[in-house]
This record gives structure tokens, C-alpha cells and sequence, in this order.
């Protein structure tokens, strides 16, 4: 099956990205938000990410305008009636994304994929919402999506063979390398990744050394791109403490474990970029 029409559930960071990759590889979207605010948010987020690539000579300005174009955004769910593939990008919830997809199931087509961007949890658990688990994958793209070449492709023992094929090439015609993982939390990437970062945080936490410098550490000492600290407001700390729960939730390993400092600042809406104040303050 050929892919020609997608819906995105989520627009923020990584669904806006997510629709903006499709509709630039030439696929129709539909992004599903709650609420006309998180809609603009969407519209916005896309608009400001199509405005950098065409400042930096990455887009053509006719083609910013023909992939606008090709991005809807609705409020009612079954706009998504017609899609083949479906990619979920909202709230890293489990019950969240198992209502979705129990919801989805009911709007696509029986021969519609639907795909999960989720960073950690278990794919089997939210197959087993629908009634068609050989159509369920994980899908997962990395931040920020229009720059970052990977997506890991994560199937299931219920995952159909044919399925799998189609979302594979689906993946590399958005230009992105696929890696395959079998459906263990946390996956490949963020098995590895997490860990690490909750490592920067406890360091921070118990005094061994200052923001700044545990960042730049990483920064010229391992030439990261981003030091620690730097990534987890990056990536959002809601979103960092729902993966530590689900990997520490699976493999019940301490250093999978959020830190006392991390679980604090989300309780404190103290959330990265996203809120403008994480381990560092932005504009
Ligand atoms: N579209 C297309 N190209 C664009 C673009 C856009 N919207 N915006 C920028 N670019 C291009 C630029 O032209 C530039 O290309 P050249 O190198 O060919 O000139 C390139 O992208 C880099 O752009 P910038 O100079 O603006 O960016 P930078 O060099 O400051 O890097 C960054 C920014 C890519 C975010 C970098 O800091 C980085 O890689 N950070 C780490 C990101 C990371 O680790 N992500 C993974 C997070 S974990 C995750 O995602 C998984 C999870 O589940 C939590
Ligand atoms: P985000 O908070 O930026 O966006 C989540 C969006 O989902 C919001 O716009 C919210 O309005 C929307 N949403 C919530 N409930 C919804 C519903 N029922 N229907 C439609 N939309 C709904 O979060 P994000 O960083 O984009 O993360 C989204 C998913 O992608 C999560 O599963 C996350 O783990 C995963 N992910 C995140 C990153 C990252 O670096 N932030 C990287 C890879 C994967």
C-alpha cells in the first residue's frame, strides 16, 4: 500500500514536526488537536519551522506555501476518517494514548495503520486497545524532527509483516534512516539516552558541579551537541519523568528511576523550553 493520506493526533513539539516532514515528502495531513488554542499552536509551530528552513536555504518558499497547503488541523476526530496511516504524537500517557487509539480504531479503516511516536511506553499495551493489533507500531521520531535523520521502527509479536513493510518504506521516504527494535520500553534510543541524563540531573541535584558546567562537559569533553541539562529542557521534563516512570516501571533498575529534583520541577510546571523555565530560563 502506498501512503498518500496521514493524520497526526498531537500537534505540539513533535507532531507539528512530525505532520511538517510528511507534508514536505508530498503526503496530505491532518493534524487532531483538543481545542482550537492548541490548533494555532500547531499552525504557529509549523509556520515558524517551514519560515527557518526557507531562511536557511533548506526550502523554496512556493514549496513552504504548497506544504501549508497540504496541513489541516481539526478539533473532531473523525476528520480522520479517510487516512491510511495514522501517526499518535499526544501526552506521554499511557491511558491517554489508549483511549486514543480505542477511539481511532473506530473512525479509520480496518486496513488503516495506526502508529505510536510514543518515547517509551510498550506498543503491545496500546495494540491491545484495538481490535487490530497487527496494524499497531511504534513510530518513533526524534527531536527536532525535521532535522534529526532517525526513526525507530517498533513492532510487536502481533505486528503484521506486511504492515511492517509498509511503515518502514513509508519512514525512509521522509528521508530518515530506520532502526528496528522489538517492543521493550524505552526501546533502543531512550533505553540508552534516559539514563544518562537522569544521571546529569542527580549529579546537579547533589552539588557535584554547577548547571554550566556539567553542560559543557558534555559539550566539549564528548561533543554532544547539547550537554545534559541543556537536552532535558529540550526535551520537555514532563516528558523525561513520564519515560523514567515507564522504563522504572519495567525494569525496576535505580538509575531509571526520576530523580526527587525532576519530579519536583514538573510538579512545580517547571517543564524546559516548552514552559520557559527549566534548568535554565528562556525567552
Ligand atoms: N528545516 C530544515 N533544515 C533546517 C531547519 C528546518 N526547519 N532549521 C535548520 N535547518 C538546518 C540548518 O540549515 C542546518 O543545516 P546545515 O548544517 O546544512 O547548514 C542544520 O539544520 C542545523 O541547523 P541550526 O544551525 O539551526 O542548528 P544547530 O546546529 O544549532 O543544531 C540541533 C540544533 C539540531 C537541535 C542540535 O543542537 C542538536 O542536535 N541537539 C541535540 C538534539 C537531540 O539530541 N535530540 C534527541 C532528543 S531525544 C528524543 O528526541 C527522543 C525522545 O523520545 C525524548
Ligand atoms: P507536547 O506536550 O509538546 O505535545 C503534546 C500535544 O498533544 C499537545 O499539543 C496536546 O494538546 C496534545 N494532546 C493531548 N491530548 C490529546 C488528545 N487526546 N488528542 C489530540 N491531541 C492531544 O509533547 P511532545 O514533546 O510533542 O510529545 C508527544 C509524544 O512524542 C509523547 O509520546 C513523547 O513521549 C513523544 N516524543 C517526545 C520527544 C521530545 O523530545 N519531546 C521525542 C520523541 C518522542
Amino acid at each position: 500500500m502506498s501512503i498518500e493520506r496521514v493524520g497526526v493526533i498531537g500537534g505540539g513539539l513533535m507532531g507539528s514536526g512530525i505532520a511538517e516532514v510528511c507534508a514536505r515528502a508530498g503526503s496530505d495531513v491532518i493534524i487532531h488537536e483538543i481545542h482550537a488554542e492548541a490548533a494555532e499552536a500547531a499552525r504557529t509551530r509549523i509556520e515558524l519551522s517551514l519560515e527557518r528552513a526557507v531562511e536557511r536555504g533548506k526550502l523554496e518558499s512556493a514549496e513552504r506555501d504548497s506544504v501549508l497547503g497540504s496541513i489541516n488541523i481539526s478539533t473532531d476526530l473523525s476528520d480522520q476518517g479517510d487516512r491510511q496511516l495514522v501517526i499518535e504524537a499526544a501526552t506521554e500517557d499511557e491511558g491517554l494514548k489508549k483511549q486514543i487509539f480505542a477511539d481511532l480504531d473506530t473512525v479509520v479503516p480496518p486496513e488503516a495503520i495506526l502508529a505510536s511516536n510514543t518515547s517509551s511506553i510498550p506498543i503491545t499495551r496500546i495494540a491491545a486497545a484495538t481490535t487490530r493489533p497487527t496494524h499497531v507500531v511504534g513510530l518513533h521520531f526524534f527531536n527536532p524532527v525535521p532535522l534529526m535523520g532517525l526513526v525507530e521502527l517498533v513492532t510487536t509479536v502481533m505486528s503484521s509483516p506486511d504492515v511492517e513493510t509498509t511503515v518502514q518504506a513509508y519512514a525512509e521516504s521522509l528521508g530518515k534512516t530506520v532502526i528496528r527494535a522489538k517492543d521493550r520500553a524505552g526501546f533502543i534510543v531512550n533505553m540508552l539516552l534516559v539514563p544518562y541524563l537522569l544521571g546529569a540531573i542527580r549529579m546537579y541535584e547533589s552539588g557535584v558541579a554547577s548547571r554550566e558546567d556539567i553542560d559543557a562537559g558534555m559539550r566539549l569533553g564528548a561533543n554532544h551537541p547539547m550537554g545534559p541539562l541543556e537536552l532535558s529542557d529540550f526535551v520537555g521534563l514532563d516528558t523525561m519523568k513520564h519515560v523514567a516512570d515507564v522504563l522504572f516501571d519495567e525494569f525496576k533498575e535505580p538509575f531509571y528511576a526520576s530523580p526527587p529534583l525532576l519530579t519536583r520541577m514538573v510538579e512545580a510546571g517547571l517543564l524546559g523550553r516548552k514552559t520557559g523555565h527549566g534548568f535554565y530560563a528562556y525567552d
